[in-house]
């Protein structure tokens, strides 16, 4: 990825070159470096990485996995993570390992409303002007964008009125405030909590800012209490999936969409994350009704089995069928990935390996392997691929060119082990 961004990068810059001999300068605009990420936007890690916080390691972080950008450094990018207390800390990942997510009519629309939240003018027209592309969104872009732009012009006119007409243009200022109120009221009718609340906040401010007087701001209409409280709710829910289903944990993270929607109905990434994580889960099901069938059928329906439970696991971690069959399994599964150094073992391993550094290995693998995920079959990949992963993997194991050297070797044993009893 990180390679594929450079020789991009390197292709515009020829392009560039080419276009400007050939003197097609008005069409450059096409060709610009994709912007940098921004605050608010969601960026996908394209590889696994170790999130930083302080310096320090925090957890790990899979590939694909999304989250939401607090600040953009030129190395690093602050992203917002919930630690399993609930509270919320800004991590860091390396810049060269996010992309941005594509946008669509509801990241748009949200961040819209955020932006004049925050009081970026600009930004809030941009983001609810695409909005106006998605079908499903523009009616409520549109009427949202109407009068967040009616407020803003008449809040920079009541600023700047000449005294003469001061009472009338900061008449017109209070109307259309008094407009924002009531479209934050329908929202909360309609469902979308956190839009409303962005809409509430953004009103406070610019009213606050155009009438030099809090109290001259038209009262809100809605419950703003309990809307704060609903609209972090599903902020954190939003970031609570995202966690969870970056793990593949799954009954987890629909844990956190339905606590989601039921603070806020009308939360777009929930809706659409609810369907996806439904067919996901049932996939997992699947794949266990599969392996619960294939057990029955002796020594060979066993591994089938284990491979079908793998599947499973792989789709959803934390699904109760499964991990209920995995410990029912526990002995066979023990003996397909990490099997136990005994005499026969050995016998398959052949003469050259040495019990104790069989142990090693296996003590090593067991331990450093298990702390991030489960141990995958042996026969899942070849005795080279293997040796890759265990490099890849050996920063976050915090395990040394001789360990894993060690680990690779076991593995190598065991296989032939396995090979041995078909
Ligand atoms: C600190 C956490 C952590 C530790 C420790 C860890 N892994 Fe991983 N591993 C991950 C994550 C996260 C993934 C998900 C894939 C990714 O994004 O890299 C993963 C993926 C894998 C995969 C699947 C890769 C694929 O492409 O299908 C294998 C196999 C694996 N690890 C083996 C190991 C081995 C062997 C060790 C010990 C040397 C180990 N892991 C130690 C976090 C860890």
């Amino acid at each position: 990825m990180v390679h594929r961004f450079t020789s991009r990068f390197c292709f515009s810059a020829c392009l560039l070159e080419f276009l400007i001999q050939a003197g097609f300068v008005g069409v450059l605009h096409a060709v610009t470096a994709p912007a940098p990420l921004m605050r608010g936007d969601v960026a996908r890690l394209t590889r696994g990485e170790m999130l930083m916080f302080k310096g320090k390691e925090l957890t790990g972080a899979a590939k694909g996995q999304e989250f939401t950008v607090l600040k953009t450094e030129a190395a690093v990018v602050y992203v917002a993570f919930y630690k399993e207390d609930g509270s919320l800390i800004a991590g860091t990942l390396p810049t060269a390992a996010l992309e941005p997510l594509p946008q669509n009519g509801w990241s748009d629309i949200l961040r819209g409303a955020e932006a004049f939240q925050e009081q970026r003018y600009d930004e809030a027209r941009r983001f609810l002007t695409r909005t106006a592309e998605d079908a499903a969104y523009r009616a409520l872009a549109g009427a949202i964008l109407t009068r967040v732009s009616g407020a803003i012009t008449a809040a920079t006119a009541a600023r700047s009125a000449d005294p003469a007409r001061a009472a009338t243009v900061r008449q017109a200022c209070v109307n259309t405030l008094q407009g924002l109120r009531d479209t934050a009221e329908q929202l909360v009718q309609q469902g979308y909590i956190s839009l409303a609340f962005a809409l509430e906040e953004g009103t406070d401010r610019l009213g606050a800012q155009a009438l030099g007087n809090v109290s001259a701001v038209p009262p809100s209409k809605t419950n703003r209490e309990d809307l704060v409280s609903r609209a972090a709710i599903a902020t954190r829910a939003v970031a609570q999936y995202r966690q969870a289903s970056g793990l593949h944990r799954l009954v987890q993270a629909s844990g956190a969409v339905r606590e989601g929607l039921k603070a806020d109905p009308g939360r777009g990434e929930l809706k659409s994350a609810q369907v996806r994580l439904q067919k996901d889960i049932t996939e997992a099901e699947t794949h266990h009704e599969n392996a619960d069938k294939m057990r029955q059928h002796g020594p060979k329906g066993v591994i089938h089995a284990l491979t079908a439970l793998e599947m499973g696991l792989k789709v959803c971690a934390d699904h109760p069928k499964l991990l209920a069959l995995k410990k029912e399994m526990q002995s066979s599964f023990e003996e397909r990935t990490a099997p136990q150094v005994t005499p026969a073992f050995l016998k398959a391993a052949g003469p050259e390996v040495s019990a104790k550094a069989m142990e090693e290995g296996r003590k090593l693998y067991t331990n450093r392997c298990t702390e991030c995920h489960d141990l995958e079959l042996l026969d899942s990949r070849t005795v080279s691929a293997w040796r890759d992963i265990v490099g890849t993997m050996a920063r976050r194991a915090k395990i040394d060119g001789s360990e894993q050297g060690r680990i690779v070797a076991y593995l190598a044993a065991a296989q032939r082990g396995l090979d041995a009893d078909q």
